[in-house]
């Protein structure tokens, strides 16, 4: 799969082979008309790390023939997501790079990796290995994955909270009919954060809808804040024309940010602004829209009406994960392993968690079984082996029947885990092979004896968390109670 530079001078045959080829160029692999973005060592930083949109990058070398393989899927993604997400590429051939492609842990080619910003503001971006298909749709759909999500979904519950909130600030609300957040919308809030306001109404919202007049789908309204009228989009569902319509009440922001030497007026601003704009968000509860941390916090029922935790698999009885979630024939499953002694980041995913599960419970809609497994045992230990996890709380989906599993990454918000649980449910976003030797590693064969009345007793204390739809994906039964598609 990859081009190891191991052997200089075979390196250098195939430069001296392929330089007699008229596609060979001077410099990279991409021309200068090509819709991949050329990063550099030196503007790395600005377009890349910095950026406020996810990017994509592939660090190549130009004689790799598994980079020139490459470069038409590649070009095609950067058609297809732009707007929504940069691709880039950069040549470790150059000797100016070569100290970057090594920081960035570059061993072969290519090496295609995504970058997007940390959860808090100023932190350092997430990086994270591409190791997908080498396909323009694989790759397109991976990226759309990682963009940030800002967009609040608000509920006829929430409306009043949501309008009032900031009502100085201009908000953009996106009437639809899906229940996941479109890569358009969250790249529109990224390009306006801090200026707009996103959120995203769904059609079952009835007051909503009544009180904004809504009668097609999807329809955006723009509030710009104060008691100034709302403005209806009445145009296409596309980038550009959006961004123009959105931008009459503020400007993006610019990216990348303006270079230092120019930006005589903007550094003054800077270092002002950063404190100002804490001491707002502190002051008017904004912080939350602000850091990828969307509205659990505020619309986290009261403590009297918290919903029931999802069902808890202690480290000694691995057995029942087995019989759950990871024999040949086993369904869906939501999982978070967390340690016994809950931190603060394993009590936000759980609470996330059991937030959905009551959502659907009391929606009466089907929903896959959620779990908590205490991470703290060996018994785990060949399952974060084998799906290479590290964290201390990981939330991953398994499907075992069908051989796939995924790796949610991002913050433990309710409305980022219910995205991903989202398209999860809709067969949408990239999925990992499951390594067959953790089926067979952890086969219920090795496990069954003595563990068989503990297991009976257990699985009826579970099952008040997961209702008896528990079915995971769409046998008959399930697709009347929920038809899978009903959020297309
Ligand atoms: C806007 O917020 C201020 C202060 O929170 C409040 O006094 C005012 O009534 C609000 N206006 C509207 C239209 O909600
Ligand atoms: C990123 O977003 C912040 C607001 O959170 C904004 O001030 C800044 O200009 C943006 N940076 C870029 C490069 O767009």
């Amino acid at each position: 799969m990859h081009c190891f530079n191991l052997n200089p001078t075979l390196a250098v045959a195939t430069v001296a082979f392929l330089s007699v080829l008229p596609t060979a160029q001077a410099g990279g692999l991409y021309t200068k008309s090509s819709p991949v973005l050329q990063v550099d060592a030196k503007n790395y930083d600005r377009l890349i790390a910095k950026s406020n949109h996810t990017s994509i990058v592939e660090f190549y070398a130009p004689w790799c023939g598994h980079c020139q393989n490459l470069k038409p899927a590649f070009e095609k993604a950067a058609k297809n997501l732009d707007g929504l997400a940069k691709v880039a590429a950069v040549n470790c051939d150059e000797d100016e790079n070569k100290q970057l492609c090594g920081m960035m842990g570059v061993q072969g080619f290519p090496t295609l990796k995504t970058v997007r910003p940390g959860k808090k503001k100023g932190s350092k971006p997430i990086v994270e290995d591409y190791q997908g298909e080498r396909s323009a749709k694989a790759i397109v759909n991976a990226v759309i994955d990682k963009i940030n999500n800002h967009v609040k979904k608000v509920a006829d519950k929430d409306l009043d909270t949501f309008l009032s909130t900031n009502n100085e600030t201009a908000k953009a609300i996106l009437f639809t009919e899906k229940g996941t957040t479109s890569a358009l919308l969250r790249s529109l809030a990224i390009d306006f954060l801090d200026v707009i306001t996103f959120a995203q109404i769904r059609d079952k919202e009835s007051k909503a809808i009544e009180l904004f007049g809504i009668e097609s789908y999807p329809t955006l309204v723009l509030l710009p804040g104060g008691d100034k009228d709302g403005l209806l989009y009445q145009g296409d569902m596309k980038k550009p024309a959006m961004l123009k319509f959105l931008s009459q009440v503020g400007e993006p922001n610019p990216d990348p940010a303006p270079a230092k030497s120019k930006g005589d007026k903007k550094k003054d601003k800077k270092a002002p602004k950063a404190s100002s704009s804490e001491t707002t968000s502190s002051t008017t509860a904004e912080s939350s829209e602000a850091t990828d941390i969307p509205p659990s916090t505020e619309s986290k029922p009261k403590e009297a009406e918290l919903p029931p935790p999802i069902p808890v698999i202690t480290s000694t009885q691995v057995h029942i994960l087995i019989n759950e979630c990871f024999h040949a024939k086993a369904p869906i499953c939501v999982i978070a392993f967390a340690p016994a002694a809950h931190g603060e980041t394993a009590e936000k995913a759980l609470a996330s968690l059991s937030e959905i599960v009551h959502k659907y419970t009391q929606a009466k809609r089907h929903i896959f079984p959620f779990w908590e497994v205490q991470a703290d045992n060996e018994a785990i230990a060949p399952v974060f082996k084998g799906l290479e996890l590290t964290g201390e709380v990981e939330l991953i989906a398994v499907n075992a029947k069908r051989g796939w599993w995924r790796h949610y990454e991002g913050d433990f918000s309710s409305s980022s885990v219910e995205s991903w649980i989202d398209t999860i449910r809709m067969n949408e976003g990239p999925k990992n092979k499951l390594p067959e030797a953790i089926i067979s590693a952890v086969s219920p064969g090795e496990t069954v004896e003595a563990k068989v009345e503990e297991d009976v007793k257990i699985e009826v204390d579970a099952e008040p968390g997961t209702t008896s739809s528990q079915g995971a994906e769409p046998t008959p039964e399930a697709t009347d109670a929920s038809p899978k598609h009903e959020e297309l």
